[in-house]
């Protein structure tokens, strides 16, 4: 049996455009209109279903949930404020603490309002003004222990002005810099508006590489990558520098009161030949990928929180999970993966809760509704819910505060 500490925090995570229905006043949708992105419809129809969605979480003993917050429901159009969209998500924070549920807010989790987009999103500065609203609007709501301001800000960037995957599908390595700096300084803002009233921090992606071959290339190639995507943008915040694109910034380590992690896979890198594209990064050969093809490495949740703790703040899991239909798989997925949590608490590392991604399936960006993440299958017909039994055993793991031998036994790593 393994045993985790009595604060620790076992949650689960949402986002609003993933699971909430109807955002049509965001980015995302708009694309959707025109072919360029899977439709969200109704989603999870999480808006309406709000209540049972965390009748059902206290139910199965889910102590903290991780969600998002929809600007362009709040600012449908600029200079706009939507009391009534506010006021629900006053009442699903009010529901969770009724519940006895530690919620955690995340303000920014990839979508924005159409409007915003248009004026050009993050790439220009003098648009933070209007971030600067969304947040002080956010300050009023009341009952919030924990606030994220950023979700994944790398893979936002990246997927967006980089690979152009995403909106506004540019490709262009020199808007990268521009829109990531504009992103450190939004979080200084907002950590100056919310600190004192919550405990603000930014959730990061860890990704876990390795280089592709023994050679001194290929090392030096993941020594890069690893760097710029895992932690060029939290030294931005921390030292207040950005080695990356040669800037000064007025943040500084001050503000972050905690990180948040989101951690999910192994990748190899390659260096190439080819100048304009120097990195090759591919998902590591393991015997079976996710339904995302992405490849499962559990130790690496460890070596993530490990590298993390350079910063000194309290951490947290924010993020953890895969896309399967093998419920059994997710089990073990879990069971693993908290080991290594386990591990790292042993060690004394300060890691504080573990948010299972996620509560329930969901529309997940790109891949539209295919993958399944959720420990609760949805019917996106009839919009019923129906723990898998991976619900529950989490739900057990989260009550007890204890993983079981006979879990251990069946589903855990012999040698960690
Ligand atoms: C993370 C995102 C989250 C979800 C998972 C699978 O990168 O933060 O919204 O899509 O991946």
């Amino acid at each position: 049996m393994i045993e985790f500490p009595d604060s620790f925090l076992f949650g689960t995570a949402t986002s609003s455009y993933q699971i909430e229905g109807d955002n049509v006043w965001s980015d995302w949708w708009y694309w959707a209109e025109k072919g360029k992105l899977p439709k969200a419809g109704k989603a999870c129809n999480h808006w309406e279903l709000y209540r049972e969605d965390i009748e059902l979480m206290a139910s199965l003993d889910y102590l903290a949930y991780r969600f998002s917050v929809e600007w362009a429901r709040i600012f449908p159009e600029e200079g706009k404020l939507n009391d009534s969209a506010l006021e629900r998500y006053q009442d699903i924070i009010d529901f969770l603490n009724k519940k006895g549920i530690t919620p955690m807010l995340t303000i920014h989790h990839f979508t924005l309002p159409m409007w915003f987009a248009l004026k050009g999103g993050f790439e220009k500065e003098e648009n933070l003004k209007y971030w600067e609203e969304y947040v002080s609007v956010i300050a009023e709501l009341k009952g919030v222990e924990f606030v994220a301001t950023f979700n994944e800000p790398m893979v936002y960037v990246v997927a967006g002005y980089l690979m152009g995957m995403w909106p506004p599908f540019k490709k262009n390595p020199l808007r990268v810099g521009k829109v990531a700096v504009n992103i450190i300084n939004a979080h200084a803002i907002a950590y100056e508006i919310l600190h004192g009233k919550f405990k603000v921090g930014i959730v990061k992606n860890y990704q876990h590489f390795i280089p592709a071959s023994d050679s001194k290339r290929d090392k030096e190639a993941r020594d890069r990558v690893d760097y710029l995507f895992n932690w060029a943008f939290i030294d931005g915040i921390f030292y207040g520098s950005y080695e990356s694109f040669m800037k000064k910034y007025k943040v500084n380590e001050s503000d972050l009161d905690f990180i948040g992690i989101n951690y999910y896979n192994i990748q190899k890198v390659k260096k190439s030949w080819n100048p304009l594209n120097p990195f090759i990064v591919e998902d590591a050969d393991v015997s079976r990928k996710t339904d995302m093809g992405w490849s499962v490495y559990p130790k690496g949740i460890y070596e993530g929180i490990k590298a993390f703790s350079r910063y000194e703040k309290p951490m947290y899991i924010t993020e953890n999970g895969i896309a399967t239909l093998d419920d059994e798989w997710r089990i073990e997925f879990i069971v693993q993966h908290l080991q290594y949590v386990h591990k790292a608490i042993k060690e004394g590392l300060d890691i504080n809760g573990y948010f299972y991604w996620s509560f329930m399936d969901n529309y997940e960006w790109a891949e539209g509704f295919r993958p399944r993440f959720g420990l609760i299958e949805i019917d996106y017909e009839t919009f019923e819910r129906k723990p898998r039994r991976s619900a529950y055993i989490y739900g057990e793991i989260a009550k007890k505060k204890e993983i079981s031998d006979e879990l251990l036994e069946k589903y855990g790593l012999k040698e960690i």
